[in-house]
């Protein structure tokens, strides 16, 4: 259905702590669709103190200026009975819920007090818990509800000093799991949404830039979708941002990545960039790249993924015996350090060829040996156009990914070892650069080619920074025909970590 048909008229919907931030966009958006509103907040401060009616009645006068219905409710979350009894009141009915109303008492862990780990789990968890609840009955009597949590990438993946904070968002994907299964019967929808949205809450923890991009309203038609009524989605986890929205994140959440997942779907694939390991690794056990430079010796902490090419000339098997014919195509001296350029070729056990890969190392404090600086036999990377992005997708890395990621052969100890990680300069291990690149090659055919790897044809990327586990990649994206080019920044550092690249689709 488009978006424009989604009508909420006759519906009413409980917006909590939505006098500011994201419940005031859900509760502004909700109102023009035609839902009778209850617009709660308790108009306290950051960290909950305080309280005023400002808040909530400067949006209730916005939802009416615009000839919508609203009444607003001033009750803490925590009795939440009382405003279910509002919206019980003033339209005699409860259709939607959506908790939201938040607070933060950010503290590293052994500095949270008793009270600031109990107002947080009072607000965030206790709060949707008793709204709820009240509700459930209304819902469950009249076997339609919707219902929304708001969790929170830190509930999800962790984030230092959010102790108390994150126990509780997690602690809301549980309630949620539960009701979605207790309320399916009666034809209640229970869903979380993990948002990222500029609001006093977030205004001294996003990058200045960015915080002006991550606009509350790019959040509100998702979670007005899922309380719609023809929305079935029901006991998932939502991640949005910018106008992005994605159960994408934890793998297998996402039916369409279980062809690349799991070995007895129908469509079992080799994910694309996937055909760039046996290469690789023909590579780096062999003695060319080692020998390649005159008179130098180094080892793999010096070694760095610079650039990769990858072009795919046939379907890649899920299973079979691959032959990898290698040669070094340049070795450039760049002053301190070296660059070298080696190709593959990559044939099946019939003599096919499969696809081509080429790969630049960069081994630090490899140069000075007098050759040249550039190379004119090399593949380019390509910079994207100077327009903002058509499409941006973030994808969290896991803490786990490197350890994860040397399962498919590479196990240079760089990714898993911190001793080893410190000898090459880094602080912790850093992510493999494939690792990456398979990321956001996922977030490109996901958002350009329906998930299907029969599309993907050729891709370039160049490694500008390394990832470190657990940060969040965003992948913006520029659609030049059959071309899409694309950049990766790691969000939290506000580091590009894949710059100049682009992915061709056959079609
Ligand atoms: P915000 O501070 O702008 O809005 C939260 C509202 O909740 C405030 O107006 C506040 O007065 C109200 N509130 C606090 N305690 C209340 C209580 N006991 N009863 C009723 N109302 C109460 O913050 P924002 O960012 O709009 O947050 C909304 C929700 O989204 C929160 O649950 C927050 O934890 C969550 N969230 C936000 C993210 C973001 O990027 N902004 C990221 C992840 C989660």
């Amino acid at each position: 259905m488009a978006e424009e048909n989604l009508r909420f008229d006759g519906r009413v919907a409980v917006v909590t702590g939505a006098g500011a931030g994201l419940g005031r966009a859900y509760a502004l958006l909700l109102g023009s669709r035609g839902a009778s509103v209850v617009v709660n907040d308790l108009g306290g401060s950051r960290s909950g103190d305080g309280k005023s009616s400002n808040v909530a009645d400067q949006v209730v006068q916005e939802i009416k200026s615009k000839g919508g219905k609203a009444v607003a409710d001033y009750n803490s979350v925590i009795d939440g009975e009382k405003i279910i009894q509002t919206a019980l009141e003033n339209f005699g009915r409860i259709d939607i819920v959506v908790n939201n109303a938040g607070i933060l008492r950010d503290k590293s862990f052994a500095r949270i007090s008793d009270s600031d780990w109990n107002l947080v789990h009072d607000v965030h968890l206790k709060g949707a818990f008793k709204t709820t609840q009240a509700a459930w009955p209304h819902l469950r009597q009249q076997k339609y509800g919707r219902v929304i949590f708001t969790a929170s990438n830190s509930g999800l993946y962790g984030n230092f000093g959010q102790a108390n904070y994150s126990a509780a968002k997690l602690g809301l994907v549980g309630l949620n799991n539960t009701l979605a299964i207790e309320g399916r019967s009666s034809n209640i929808n229970c869903n979380v949404i993990v948002p990222t949205a500029a609001s006093r809450l977030t205004e001294d923890i996003l990058p200045p830039d960015l915080y002006k991009e991550l606009k509350p309203e790019l959040i509100a038609p998702v979670v007005v979708w899922l309380c719609h009524e023809s929305c079935q989605e029901n006991g998932s986890v939502i991640e949005s941002a910018a106008g992005w929205a994605s159960k994408f994140g934890v793998s297998v959440q996402n039916l369409s990545n279980l062809r690349f997942l799991y070995e007895n779907h129908p469509e079992f694939s080799m994910f694309p960039t996937q055909a760039i390991i046996p290469g690789q690794m023909a590579l780096m056990s062999s003695s060319l790249i080692t020998s390649a430079i005159p008179g130098k010796q180094f080892d793999l902490s010096q070694v760095l993924h610079g650039e990769q090419y990858l072009e795919v000339y046939e379907r890649l098997p899920t299973t079979g015996t691959i032959k990898n014919v290698c040669k070094v195509i340049d070795v450039l001296d760049k002053g301190r350090h070296a660059v070298i350029i080696a190709g593959v070729d990559s044939y099946n056990e019939d003599g096919v060829k499969l696809c081509y890969g080429e790969m630049s190392t960069f081994i630090v404090n490899g140069g000075g040996f007098g050759g040249k600086r550039t190379s004119s036999k090399a593949i380019e990377a390509q910079d994207p156009p100077s327009r903002k992005p058509d499409s941006s997708v973030e994808a969290k890395t896991s803490i786990d990914q490197a350890a994860l990621y040397r399962l498919s052969g590479d196990t240079n100890p760089l990714h898993i070892d911190p001793d080893f990680a410190a000898i090459g300069g880094f602080d912790k291990p850093i992510l493999h650069g494939l690792s990456t690149l398979g990321t956001a090659v996922r977030c490109v055919l996901m958002q350009f080619a329906n998930n299907n790897p029969e599309l993907f044809k050729s891709v370039k990327a160049r490694f500008a920074k390394p990832t470190i586990p657990g940060e969040t990649l965003r992948t913006d994206m520029w659609r030049e025909g059959n071309r899409i080019h694309f950049e990766t920044t790691a969000i939290e550092s506000n580091k590009k970590v894949i710059s100049g690249k682009y992915f061709h689709f056959s079609c």
